[in-house]
């Protein structure tokens, strides 16, 4: 079995799973999101002191599977400074306690591999994917090749609904609530401009709609917000479509997946479909559960690295605040 931590962003997080079948043993997160909502984001000092109280005790829940695990996985990149090292630092105490090896992962290849969990992998696959941190497609031709063709230039998309939400005093995420209450609103009212729209560059931008639906916020009464929120999704997704549609021009897909927080957003997952039917492509998505920051993806990508010997020394684990994909 691999014992894996998560601690990114505001998610504490420990999962095991059995080498041998991909199965999820264990599973247990503690989400920060009700300490963070009062500030409309994650206060990384708040989230680092709330990682050090909830990991242990989700830890001591562990101890009965002690004896059976073969390695630490623990995700090391990208993501918060003060967070990343709440769960490095367990996962080395655990190791030199139960003289186990240990496994670095990126968190990206985590979201990836949220797909998998409990399953076999398939690869080759293109990922969209779409969290708080990241907006970026990914060519994945196997665990150790993934190349990213495209992606965001400032704001990601998740983040963007995270900060309309800010503005209509909404609380943190801003995701689920933005969807809840475009379902309510009118999709055509408001006319934002969808990004990047005149250049051929593949790349994505969120600034720019954020801003304009800062303009439009200003502007309009409470009972505005869900045709702005209706209107503000839209073009969000459109963004994404679009650039996929170019990409898919050169290089069509076959297998796509869709990863990351945001892919819960049932709006954005209909409208992928929709776009890859022409190419008779295949959609993949995580069970909705493990589509946000979890540490049952950081295990069932280190059950694969387990099996490519990719093991990191002790002196060397370290954090990244920044992807190497
Ligand atoms: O993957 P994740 O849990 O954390 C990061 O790695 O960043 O993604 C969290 C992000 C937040 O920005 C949240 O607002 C967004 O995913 N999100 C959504 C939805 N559910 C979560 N965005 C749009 N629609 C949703 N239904
Ligand atoms: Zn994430």
């Amino acid at each position: 079995m691999i014992l894996s931590i998560e601690s990114s962003c505001d998610d504490s997080a420990i999962a095991i799973t059995e080498i041998a079948t991909n199965r999820l043993l264990f599973h247990k997160k503690i989400s920060q999101e009700l300490q963070h909502s009062l500030y409309g984001g994650v206060v990384p000092e708040l989230a680092a002191r709330l990682h050090a109280e909830a990991l242990p005790k989700i830890l001591e829940q562990c101890e009965p599977y002690f004896q059976d695990i073969k390695a630490v996985a623990v995700t090391t990149s990208p993501g918060l400074a003060v967070t990343l090292i709440e769960g490095v630092t367990l996962a080395k105490a655990v190791s030199v306690a139960l003289h186990l090896p240990l496994i670095a992962v990126n968190h990206l290849v985590g979201h990836i591999y949220s797909l998998f969990i409990e399953k076999e992998t398939v690869f080759p696959l293109t990922v969209l994917l779409v969290s708080g941190g990241h907006t970026q497609v990914m060519e994945v031709k196997s665990l150790q090749e993934i190349t990213t063709v495209a992606k965001s230039m400032d704001d990601s998309f998740g983040e963007s609904f995270d900060k309309v939400a800010k503005m209509m005093g909404l609380g943190y995420p801003g995701g689920p609530v933005i969807e809840q209450l475009a379902k309510e609103g009118d999709r055509e009212r408001y006319n934002f401009t969808v990004p990047l729209l005149k250049t051929p560059k593949l790349a994505f931008s969120y600034s720019g709609l954020k801003n304009a639906v800062r303009l439009a916020v200003e502007k309009a009464e409470e009972k505005d917000y869900k045709d702005i929120a209706a209107s503000f999704e839209h073009i969000a997704t459109k963004h994404l479509l679009h650039k996929l549609k170019k990409y898919f021009q050169t290089n069509p897909p076959k297998n796509f997946a869709i990863v990351g927080g945001a892919s819960a957003n049932l709006y954005l997952r209909k409208q992928i479909q929709e776009l890859l039917k022409p190419y008779g492509a295949k959609l993949l998505l995580s069970d909705l559960q493990y589509c946000s920051d979890n540490a049952a993806m950081i295990g069932r990508a280190a059950v694969d690295m387990y099996k490519n010997n990719m093991f990191c020394p002790l002196e060397e684990l370290d954090i990244a605040t920044k992807s190497s994909i």
